[in-house]
This record gives C-alpha cells, structure tokens and sequence, in this order.
C-alpha cells in the first residue's frame, strides 16, 4: 500500500468536506471511532489544524481518595490497563492514614515564568533591567489585563547572564490558568522595552516548562499491617517498598521507569482535565532532573508501624481556557472533581501520584505486576475474538485456565461457550446496546 496524498487546498476545506476527501483518497470510509460526534468533531476542528476527528480514550473514575480530608472520585484517562485499578488500590491504602484525613497536599501559589534572551546587552543591562521593574510590571500587567482582574499578574523579576545573552525571568500569578498563553503574551509584549533598556536584540520570549516555581507535595501513610502480600508480611513490603524507593535515588535508569509510574496517574488526570500532558511530564522530569543526578519524586521511610510516603513536583495545570474549557469532557471532569481551583487540582494531581506510585511498588517488590497484566492480555484477547459484555471476563477466565493465550483459543472457547449459554449472546448484545 502507498501512502495517501491529499488534494491542493485540503486544509481550506470545512471538516466534513475534509472527511469526505480523505476517505476519497483511501478508498474507504472512515472509522466511525474516529469521526465521533458533532460536538467533539467541531471542538476538535477548533483546536488543531487540518482535523479530521478524534482518538478517544478511555476515562475510568479511581475511586477510594481522600485528600485533604475530602472524599474523591477522580476521572483518569488512560489507555494504559490497570492504571485506574492501581490508583484506586494505592488511594485506598493511603487514604485511611493521617488520623481519616487521608492524604495530606500543599500547593504553592500557581506561578508561571516566561524566559527572555537578550544578545548583545550593553554592560550594565542587568542593573537598566532591575531598574525598570516597575515599567516592566506595568507593561506586563496591561499585556494581561484580565488575569489581573483575577487577582493574578507580575509578581517577580529577575536578570542574569548566561554567557554573553541576558536571562530575563518574569514570573507571573496565573491564576486558574495553566499559564503558557498568559506569559508568553506578556514576554512578547515586554520585547520591545527589554530591547530598549538593553541596547541588545531579543533572541526569543518563552514560557519555561521547568514549572518550579508551582511546586505541590502530598504525603500519606499506610499502616505496614495493611500491606502484606505474596508471602510476605506487611512489614516485610513496606522495607521492601523503602528500599524499592531507595534503589530508585541511586539508580538513574530505575528513577526513569519509577517516575513513569507515578506520571501514569498524573498524565491521566493531566489528560481527563484538557491539561497539557507534555508540558506536566516535561516539568516533572526538569524537576527529577534539577539534583545532582535524575531523582525519583517520591520517597518513603517507616516508622511507628507506618510505612510512610512523599511526593514533590511541579504540576502546571489549570481549570481554564484552552482546552480546559473547550473541550466537554474535560469540563465534566472537573465537575466530577468538584470544580477545583488549579491549585487545589494540582493538589489531586499529587495525590493521584503519589497512590500511583505506591500501588505500583507494592505490586513489583512481591508477584510482580505481570500477574495483573495476564489478565488483563486475556480480556483483550477474548474481546478481539468477539467476546462482548459479561463474556469477556468469562472467556478470560477460561482462557487463562487453559494456559493457551492466543485469539484462535479464545475464539474456539466462544464458540462452545456460545453454545452452552445461548442466552449470553444477546445479552451481551444489550450489553452493547
Ligand atoms: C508501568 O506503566 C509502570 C511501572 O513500571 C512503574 C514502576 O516500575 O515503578 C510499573
């Protein structure tokens, strides 16, 4: 098969003209998965260019948080299996810690900087820049008028050289926003003055994603009786659980894959709530990254009989304006979150982490996590050979039992299945419906 070539002028098309050409050119219609509704098709030909539909995931609820005191239900979207099973289970555990506040997070105030280099600054452009800071608010604050109407705007200013460049850092209050637009707004707008104060030319103005000045932690404990598992006592996986963690600070590879874990929940509520996915991984990885080597964001410790946990990291997210607020699934999320702030969105995020993350652990230093994965291979085998509703788990399970994990077995199992329970079938079928 070659690949398609689209027609002259294809992206001046309206959508369902764009639809009609790419089918032309593959010669087949289009997925109905991909062309959704005329909703989400008209949010999505509003956010990128050349749309031609979307790629839904799935969005599961974890259930079992309590944060801060407060009962949560939290919409994760996910391809990845067993992802909302491990937050739940981790949210679970950490939740009945802290004296029934569950856990425990603090968000700082929602920052956001934007990074100016300046080439060929004169001599004292440094001293020009600290000098003018209060021009420079004023011209920064206009650029973003309505943020400050929101109790946010310039907050902070700083110069500094990196080689023969100057570093201008602005930070700003981004409020509910996750920031990116806001700032770079205000770094172009304060260009031209920068220019002038420096004498030097402006190389470019631009939202750093290291996020460090959004810092949020959580912390939560699980009594260690409450952990054992495969053998081992609960004491035994809670040390096991600690040097897990400790591995993690002196080895760059494993903090690599143990960070991945705890992005499994953060990137999934990130993507449920219309947030940037890459700019929170980007900042949490800076973050890991900003010690003297890649370090895990989270760590444990025991005492009292508690296996004790803790999380830190930057989490630019936020509960407006882009597709936070265009898209109707995300505004559904935060609903179901109780319509957060960003911060406190942030604080879920952590907590998400943070539940991740220790389920994950618990699971790799006893059975491994294969065993969760097995069954899972087995659903999605039994699903591919055309099991549907309650079948599926049925056709798993038997499917498991012959020890042959392959679709020819699964479809022969549905087979003779189908003919034991003729009755399944069709409700499967309504299942469907
Ligand atoms: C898999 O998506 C995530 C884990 O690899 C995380 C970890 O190893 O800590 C299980």
């Amino acid at each position: 098969m070659t690949p398609i070539v689209l027609p002259r002028g294809f992206r001046r098309l309206p959508l369902a003209e764009r639809r009609a050409a790419l089918a032309d050119a593959l010669g087949c219609e289009l997925p109905s998965a991909l062309c959704g509704d005329a909703e989400t098709s008209a949010v999505a030909d509003l956010l990128v260019e050349n749309a031609i539909g979307t790629f839904a995931l799935p969005v599961g609820l974890a259930t079992g948080f309590r944060v801060d005191g407060q009962d949560l239900v939290v919409p994760l979207a996910t391809e990845e299996a067993s992802v909302v099973a491990a937050a739940s289970y981790g949210a679970r555990l950490l939740s009945e810690g802290e004296g029934g506040a569950g856990i425990r997070t603090e968000a700082d105030p929602p920052i956001a900087t934007v990074q100016l280099f300046v080439e060929q600054p004169h001599n004292d452009a440094e001293h020009a820049v600290r000098a003018a800071r209060d021009e420079i608010a004023a011209l920064v604050d206009d650029a973003v008028a309505s943020l400050v109407r929101r109790g946010g705007g310039f907050r902070s200013l700083t110069g500094q050289r990196v080689g023969d460049v100057l570093k201008v850092e602005i930070d700003l209050d981004v409020r509910d926003a996750m920031g990116a637009n806001k700032v770079n707004t205000a770094g172009e707008a304060v260009r031209p003055l920068l220019e002038r104060l420096t004498g030097g030319r402006t190389l470019m103005a631009i939202v750093t994603n290291a996020s460090r000045r959004a810092l949020v932690r959580a912390s939560g404990q699980v009594p260690c009786s409450r952990l054992g598992r495969g053998g081992f006592s609960g004491a035994e996986v809670a040390q096991r659980i600690v040097r897990a963690a400790a591995i993690a600070a002196a080895d760059h590879d494993r903090a690599v894959t143990h960070n991945k874990g705890v992005l499994n929940g953060i990137a999934a509520l990130t993507q449920a709530t219309g947030n940037d996915t890459r700019a929170v991984e980007a900042a949490a990885h800076g973050w890991a990254a900003s010690g003297a080597g890649y370090a895990p964001l989270t760590s444990y410790g025991m005492s009292g009989g508690l296996l004790h946990g803790r999380l830190e990291c930057p989490l630019p997210l936020g509960t407006v304006g882009g597709a936070v607020g265009a898209h109707p699934v995300s505004r559904f999320a935060l609903r179901i979150l109780g319509n957060p702030n960003s911060r406190r969105l942030a604080a879920v995020g952590a907590a998400v982490g943070l539940a991740q993350n220790l389920a994950a652990l618990r699971a790799l230093v006893t059975e491994g996590i294969q065993q969760g994965h097995m069954r899972l291979h087995a659903e999605r085998l039994a699903f591919d050979a055309g099991a549907r509703g309650a079948e599926v788990r049925e056709i798993a399970t038997a499917l498991a039992d012959t020890g042959r994990m392959d679709v020819a077995t699964a479809r022969q199992l549905l087979r003779t299945h189908r003919v034991a329970h003729p009755n399944r079938q069709q409700q499967a079928s309504d299942d469907r419906d």
